[in-house]
């Protein structure tokens, strides 16, 4: 059963989330996390910059990304440009550390080259690689990661990664799948704001049709699956 916790604002969000996180890798030697592109995450990075450069060992966490858009590093769109900007060049964190999915790159190959960085790089739990902490956003069409309602089957495939098409804008996507998600050890939803409010009041409650939201599927078999909801997302379930 997934815990739902709820502040009143994003910016309580972010706090709370960060204690959390900081608890999480707590006397941890490597801690392996899969980051979120949008807007909650961007809130959470500048409050980890602010509060928390020097109060995380940021040698110990090796950084990768949920998903990625199929754009160069430098474009607007980037998840990494967006991390870099909020967070990563505000710590110190080897460049080794950070296994950056090379959005510039053939979608179809880099889907195969970052699920063999994943098969190469993180320890494993059922032969399958294993983050500590997965890090999701969702749509407000219920999406997560990248994978999306229309193209659902995606969440089901064997491969660690997959490429996705963004249903309105067409744009290619790097995502990897509910074999990965569901294989971590923590896996944290960050959402908020009122336009998420219908879609968590689905999910949550398993009303009618929920089952047509990949954020439905997220259900880690550690059992560790925790909601970070602002009043605004929550209100319908309130
Ligand atoms: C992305 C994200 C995506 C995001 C949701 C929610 O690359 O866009 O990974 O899954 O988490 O779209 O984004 P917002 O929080 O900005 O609504």
């Amino acid at each position: 059963m997934a815990e739902i916790k709820i502040y009143p604002t994003k910016q309580l969000v972010a706090e709370n989330f960060s204690v959390f996180f900081k608890k999480l890798i707590t006397n941890k030697e490597a801690f392996h996390v899969a980051l979120s592109g949008g807007s909650t995450p961007k809130i959470v990075f500048d409050h980890l910059a602010t509060h928390f450069a020097d109060d995380i060992d940021w040698s110990k966490i090796l950084l990768y990304w949920g998903d990625e858009r199929c754009v160069p590093p430098t474009d607007s769109e980037s998840n990494y440009k967006m991390t870099l900007q909020h967070l990563l060049s505000k710590i110190s964190i080897p460049e080794e550390n950070i296994f950056r999915i090379l959005g510039e790159n053939n979608p179809k190959q880099e889907a195969k080259r970052y699920s063999t960085i994943l098969d190469e790089n993180l320890p494993t739990k059922y032969d399958i690689p294993k983050f500590d902490l997965v890090i999701l956003g969702m749509g407000d069409d219920g999406h997560t990661a990248s994978i999306f309602p229309h193209e659902i089957d995606i969440w089901h495939s064997k491969a660690n990664c997959e490429v996705a098409i963004h249903p309105d804008s067409a744009q290619n996507r790097i995502t990897i799948t509910g074999k990965i998600i569901n294989n971590a050890e923590v896996v944290a939803f960050l959402v908020t704001g009122p336009t998420k409010a219908e879609k968590v009041k689905e999910i949550i409650k398993e009303i009618v049709g929920y089952k047509n939201y990949p954020a439905t599927l997220v259900n880690p078999t550690s059992g560790e699956l925790i909601w970070f909801l602002d009043s605004e997302a929550a209100k319908e379930i309130c």
